[in-house]
């Protein structure tokens, strides 16, 4: 069995992606044990979702803190305390300071509901949709200095359908957020990720699907 990997979790919102975190934990697919939860907003849903599990949880208001350094420098001293391995970043709705970088290189995850690197920053899923893309997904990165452009673990693409409203199109995509966010940080947990440059390698993984994915489906050519 894989050592568990002690992660911190940092929320701002619904918390849907930690949800899923849990009970993948829960059900053994998950080498990963959750120490602490951080969050930006004190009504954030995702608090209750700690709680209902006995979740260690901190709130960090930035009202606290006169500067973005003040603040993540709270936000480090608690994740080293619960000996936290790797930060993963699920909806939180700040920009990390270099200072925190510095604190956990290469040790910081978050997930996008869009592929990277279109679609960057808030409303990821609605830009996509209008602008008419015909496939969108999810990515899954290393945090690095800018927003959302750290090196990609894993991406997970959704066709747009003809029918889809900006909510069913999100819908679809967050599932997937659940499913590919686990995996990323199981193969952390296993020591498979290598980052070279910008390119993350799987090791030990066999290429797969080779075939190009169509929308609409080619039909004669
Ligand atoms: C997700 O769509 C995630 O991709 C984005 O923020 C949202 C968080 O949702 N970074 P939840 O709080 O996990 O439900």
């Amino acid at each position: 069995m894989t050592k568990k990997t002690k992660i911190g979790v940092l929320v701002s919102g619904s918390g849907t992606n930690l949800q899923s975190i849990i009970d993948n934990i829960e059900k053994g697919l998950l080498d990963a044990d959750i120490r602490v939860i951080i969050s930006s907003n004190p009504d954030a849903y995702a608090l209750k979702r700690a709680k209902r599990r006995n979740i260690p949880a901190k709130i960090i208001e930035h009202e606290d803190f006169k500067k973005r350094e003040e603040f993540d420098r709270e936000m480090i001293d608690i994740l080293r305390s619960y000996s936290v391995e790797l930060v993963v970043m699920a909806g939180f709705m700040r920009i990390l300071s270099p200072f925190f970088l510095k604190a956990f290189p290469m040790r910081i995850v978050n997930i996008h509901p869009a592929l990277l690197p279109s679609f960057s920053g808030l409303h990821g899923q609605q830009k996509a949709f209008r602008y008419g893309v015909k496939f969108s997904g999810c990515t899954v990165h290393f945090v690095d200095e800018g927003v959302d452009t750290g090196p990609i673990i894993i991406q997970a693409v959704v066709h747009v359908r003809d029918d889809d409203t900006e909510e069913t199109l999100a819908a679809r995509i967050l599932k997937e957020e659940h499913r590919i966010y686990s995996q990323a940080i199981q193969l952390y947990a296993e020591g498979k990720l290598e980052v070279v440059g910008r390119r993350v390698r799987i090791k030990g993984h066999k290429q797969i699907g080779e075939s190009p994915l169509h929308n609409p489906p080619l039909t004669k050519f």
